[in-house]
């Protein structure tokens, strides 16, 4: 008996003359008296090993409970192949099996199923190849996330996921409590005593690591974070997450150009990792989900980002000709049609859009001499839009403190914030980048929904 198993990824490497033994799930099983076929997938690769079962050496018996969807552990001889899939195949000798999957009721059966109904079985999803493909993908681009970093010598700051300040101001918190909802403690004026709450005061899950962030920027000079953010905003559409991950460097000295060149490195090589590394599901992705995909990897690794300021995008926008849902004017956010129409009409390539107007924009970010627009930088993409929000930050502590009050913020709740500004202020700038996003972009999934295991989104939490 064999005793080490060996993933069907390095099985189909091997040169055939050797046992193995190998586990996985049924693909499919196909077959005749004299001979059957079972295509085995294990997960560490798009491709299937194929298992030959001589019916001279099987009972029919033995093999019947075998379908697509069962869990099987085979021993047998590498050969070489005579199909034209693959060069090798296993000759099977033993098969045993670890649990069967009623054809009755296994929803997962060998026709292609919609991205919807997929989506209501999450939890079997990962076993088709297209969520393979995307959960290995997703898998190298935090690697390669990790990688990028450590090779420049940021430092893996992990910033609070529970906290008591509300980063971006928009207000869009989940609250995190122990108090019993149905009979809160309350106050002399009727409203909630957190003061009995578990932390003694209010607290919500984090929307952004940013603020603890620059406190670790200001010590360590550059760190970056990676983890879950969390928005109670309700948009359905399909680049929002209630429950998203975000990569959130933040750099001591950097200037919002130093930010813009570094974002547009970082993103440029994670492209190029995911065409080194992950050719095998992007070829199927492109196959089968957008038959563009790789070409448009390729485009934008080999492209400079247009970069331009906001008061520039307006212009571009008001005389385009262009019919809008949304008008445009000096002031207002854009929408996502107004950036798609400026990355993939306009200047065909990704944008860096900078400088929009404060009031549009968060309370930490720089302001510029005019006083009216700060030192945003937002990087926009063909078919995402914003894939990365950023900015050089306002080290000015009376500049801040002013910013802070005009958005009717508390100076008292931000203090531990603003000591960076009293105490060895330096200038400096980071961004964000959210992580479904760029897999959206990698992976040509039109569907955030469907770039992360298990989705959580405005009345929708299941698994
Ligand atoms: O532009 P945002 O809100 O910026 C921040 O949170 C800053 N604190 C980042 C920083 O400067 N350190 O979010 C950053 C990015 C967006 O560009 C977008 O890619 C993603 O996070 N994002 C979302 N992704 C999925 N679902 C949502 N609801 C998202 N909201 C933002
Ligand atoms: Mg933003």
């Amino acid at each position: 008996m064999i005793k080490s198993r060996t993933k069907i990824i390095d099985i189909l490497k091997m040169q055939p003359g050797v046992s193995v033994l190998v586990m996985g799930w049924v693909r499919t099983k196909r077959g005749n008296k004299k001979i059957t076929f079972i295509a085995l997938n294990d997960g560490s690769t798009i491709h299937n090993v194929q298992i030959v079962c001589d019916m001279e050496q099987f009972k029919e018996e033995e093999l019947r409970p075998i379908s697509t969807g069962a869990c099987l552990r085979v021993e047998g001889l590498l050969v070489p192949s005579l199909g034209t899939e693959q060069s090798v195949e296993i000759q099977a000798r033993k098969v045993e099996i670890y649990g069967t999957a009623d054809p009755a009721t296994y929803p997962l059966q060998k026709k292609g199923h919609s991205m919807e109904f997929l989506r209501e079985i999450a939890h079997l999803r990962p076993r088709t190849n297209t969520f393979g493909c995307i959960l290995r993908i997703r898998h190298a681009m935090a690697f390669a996330i990790h990688k990028y970093f450590n090779d420049k010598g940021f430092v893996y700051l992990h910033t609070p996921i529970i906290t008591a300040s509300d980063c971006e101001g928009a207000g869009a918190m989940f609250q995190v409590t122990t108090l019993d909802l149905n009979n809160p403690p309350r106050g002399k004026d009727g409203l909630v005593d957190y003061s009995q709450d578990f932390f003694g005061r209010q607290t919500s899950l984090t929307v952004s690591g940013q603020l603890e962030g620059e406190l670790g920027a200001m010590a360590l000079g550059e760190i970056y974070t990676f983890g879950p953010t969390f928005r109670a905003e309700n948009s359905n559409t399909p680049r929002h997450l209630a429950e998203f991950w975000m990569i959130e460097p933040e750099m001591a000295f950097y200037d919002i150009h130093d930010n813009m060149d570094l974002a547009e490195d970082f993103i440029k090589y994670l492209v190029r990792y995911a065409l080194e590394n992950c050719a095998p599901d992007l070829q199927f992705l492109n196959n089968m989900i957008d038959k563009d995909l790789i070409e448009r990897l390729e485009s934008v690794c080999d492209t400079t980002f247009a970069r331009l300021t906001y008061t520039e995008g307006i212009q571009i926008l008001s005389s385009s000709g262009q019919s809008f849902e949304y008008p445009v004017s000096w002031g207002t956010d854009l929408q996502s049609e107004h950036e798609r129409y400026l990355v993939e009409k306009h200047f065909k390539r990704p944008v860096i859009m900078t400088d929009y107007p404060k009031e549009i924009k968060a309370f930490y970010m720089k302001e510029n001499t005019d006083r009216k627009t700060v030192r945003a930088m937002d990087i926009l993409f063909p078919k995402i839009g914003e894939i990365i929000g950023g900015s050089q930050r306002e080290e000015d502590l009376d500049t801040l403190a002013r910013r802070i009050k005009e958005m009717n913020m508390s100076v008292e709740e931000l203090d531990w914030y603003l000591d960076t500004r009293r105490f060895g202020t330096a200038p400096h700038s980071g961004f964000g980048l959210g992580f479904e996003r760029l897999l959206l972009f990698i992976t040509g999934m039109s569907n955030i929904r469907d770039v992360i295991p298990f989705p959580r989104t405005p009345k929708s939490a299941e698994f």
